[in-house]
């Protein structure tokens, strides 16, 4: 763990990083096309480009989550507020751009600090940065850092409350037994009492998440294909990108669209010294995304130790947001 020298801050009133911040890209990429079935997994979706398709894909007419999470922020943030208290730090898990925080940032009566944390060390300060200019009297203090792994919440002179966010159903990219261990985690960084508020997509009509996830402009197709893309510019494979179809399927148990990258004809494919073999018809894995009714959401947070204060959906049921409290 680092800290950054007071000149680097600029608007910042701490920084801190973790080794744990670079990932090891071309072995999870060689062990995951090892595996039968093949695999690759979804974090490394985010690259710049992938990053960018993934804007492109939350303003997609078919992607619902992005466009009804904050229209369903925006009406709760002042019951949000109420139940978090006065004084609160924030702490947000993934934090990206910081877009969705403001709306919670505008409603809750004086926070004190805003704590984001990402693995994406040059987004994380330049977001941070932007953000810290917006609210000058709050304390901002990024985190780089792998959220899945161990580190510790900087303490913040003055604390009173934590408040964990945790937007966007990124929950639904994990699997249930890391989404358990996950909020585990969590309850341990946030501490007794202090709440979780925790974006969570809701199970509905199989053609709204089928459409969500083929949409008709291929951005979705694109965002899943770049991961391709990206193995053979940083790691020199050799993927013939054109040869693969995306495909996102509707799985009912346990529940979750599955992304593949359907090879169209049997083929070779060569990285760092390795050849990988596809049959026609063969797929690699490349995410999950779980989708979840409301009390089995909270059944799955009860088993990782919290208790569910509250949970808002829109009027179409289509988005879940769950406030949840370490018990
Ligand atoms: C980031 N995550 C919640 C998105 C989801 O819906 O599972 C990622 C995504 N994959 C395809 N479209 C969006």
């Amino acid at each position: 763990m680092s800290s950054a020298t007071a000149d680097a801050l600029g608007p910042l009133h701490d920084y801190v990083e973790y080794d744990h911040a670079s990932d090891n890209f071309r072995d999870d990429v060689l062990q995951g096309l090892r595996q039968s079935p093949k695999r690759l997994p979804s974090k490394y979706f985010y690259d710049e480009r992938g990053s960018q398709l993934f804007d492109d894909i939350c303003e997609l007419p078919e992607y619902y989550p992005t466009r009804t999470e904050m229209a369903l922020l925006r009406t709760i943030s002042s019951d949000v507020a109420a139940l978090v208290g006065e004084g609160a730090t924030v702490i947000e898990f993934g934090s990206g751009s910081s877009t969705k925080i403001r709306i919670l940032l505008d409603a809750l009566d004086d926070p004190l600090a805003y704590v984001p944390v990402d693995i994406s060390r040059e987004h994380l300060l330049a977001s941070a940065k932007d953000l810290a200019g917006s609210y000058p009297d709050l304390r901002v203090v990024p985190v780089c850092a792998d959220y899945t792994q161990p580190f510790d919440v900087p303490e913040i002179a003055g604390e009173k409350v934590r408040a964990g966010f945790f937007p966007g159903s990124t929950i639904g990219n994990f699997t249930r037994a890391d989404a358990i261990s996950f909020l585990r985690a969590a309850a341990s960084d946030l501490g007794h009492n202090n709440g979780l508020l925790i974006g969570v997509d809701l199970r509905k009509d199989v053609d709204r998440l089928h459409a969500a996830y083929n949409d008709a402009a291929g951005v979705t197709a694109a965002f899943n294909l770049n991961l391709l893309e990206r193995i053979n510019r940083e790691l020199g494979g050799d993927f013939d990108v054109d040869a693969f179809a995306h495909d996102a399927r509707w799985i009912p148990e346990p529940g979750r669209i599955e992304m593949h990258l359907v090879s169209e004809k049997a083929q070779d494919v060569t990285l760092a010294g390795e050849t990988f073999h596809f049959e026609a018809g063969e797929s690699i894995h490349t995410e999950d995304s779980h989708k979840y009714d409301v009390a089995g959401f909270k059944a799955l947070a009860a088993e990782a130790g919290w208790d569910s204060i509250e949970c808002w959906t829109d009027a179409d049921e289509l988005f879940s947001i769950h406030l949840l409290r370490v018990a």
